[in-house]
């Protein structure tokens, strides 16, 4: 009843204000073709991330879980011309879908895609000394959060804003009966992101089309 309440609203928000083009909807029909999980944003949280994006006028975005590149290419779209998404995927096969749907879309000028394991691919990107990026997206295995968390502060500075999916879980990181290596990842972030001076943070619960979940957002200040 409530989960049918939420997808009406959705599609209501989501037909005025996230509009999916020929693109997006390409990305998706394509992701469900190949059977990727469903687990892409829903369109009008793709349009807030590509908002959060193009306020803080990112340059060079970061993204952790590139699945078939629905939420890339709402990245790569707050981009200026110069801008770039680096976007890490650990499945070859869905880097596969992805580049063909970024392709499509007319931005692989702006996205490379690495595949890898995010903990590896962030060790090069440190070791080369990467320019840090503007805004990072985390949206790959929850368990691993924490440790994504201080590799990503190692290529940030102060204005980085960094926005991870995934922190509710249906509820199950607010009820403590629970101890799924998912959830706890969640928990350890959430704890992490609170405990660090040089970063704000707050968490926010959506409800939609995709159930009950939610973003923390932190911005690293110096
Ligand atoms: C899952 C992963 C996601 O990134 C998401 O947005 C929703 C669900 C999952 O693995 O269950
Ligand atoms: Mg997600």
């Amino acid at each position: 009843m409530k989960q049918e309440s939420w997808t009406e609203m959705d599609d209501y928000i989501c037909s005025r204000l996230a509009r999916e083009d020929l693109a997006l909807n390409v990305a998706l029909e394509d992701s469900v073709r190949a059977g990727l999980p469903p687990v892409n944003v829903p369109p009008n949280q793709g349009k807030f991330l590509y908002l959060l994006a193009k306020i803080r006028g990112a340059r060079r975005i970061l993204e952790i879980g590139t699945l078939g590149g629905y939420s890339t290419i709402w990245l790569a779209r707050a981009l200026p011309a110069d801008g770039v998404v680096i976007s890490i995927e650990a499945k070859t096969e869905h880097a596969a879908v992805a580049r063909k749907n970024i392709q499509f879309a007319k931005l692989s000028h702006k996205v490379s895609i690495i595949i890898g394991r995010a903990v590896e691919t962030l060790e090069n990107l440190i070791e080369e000394k990467a320019e840090p990026f503007d805004f990072v997206f985390i949206d790959a295995d929850k368990a691993n959060y924490p440790l994504y968390l201080h590799m990503v502060l190692a290529l940030s500075r102060a204005g980085t804003v960094i926005v991870c999916d995934n922190i509710v879980r249906d509820g199950r990181v607010g009820d403590f009966t629970c101890n799924a290596s998912d959830v706890t990842g969640i928990r350890q972030y959430i704890d992490l992101v609170a405990g660090m001076p040089r970063v704000e943070s707050t968490a926010l619960q959506t409800v939609g089309s995709k159930g009950w979940d939610g973003f923390c957002i932190s911005l690293v200040t110096a």
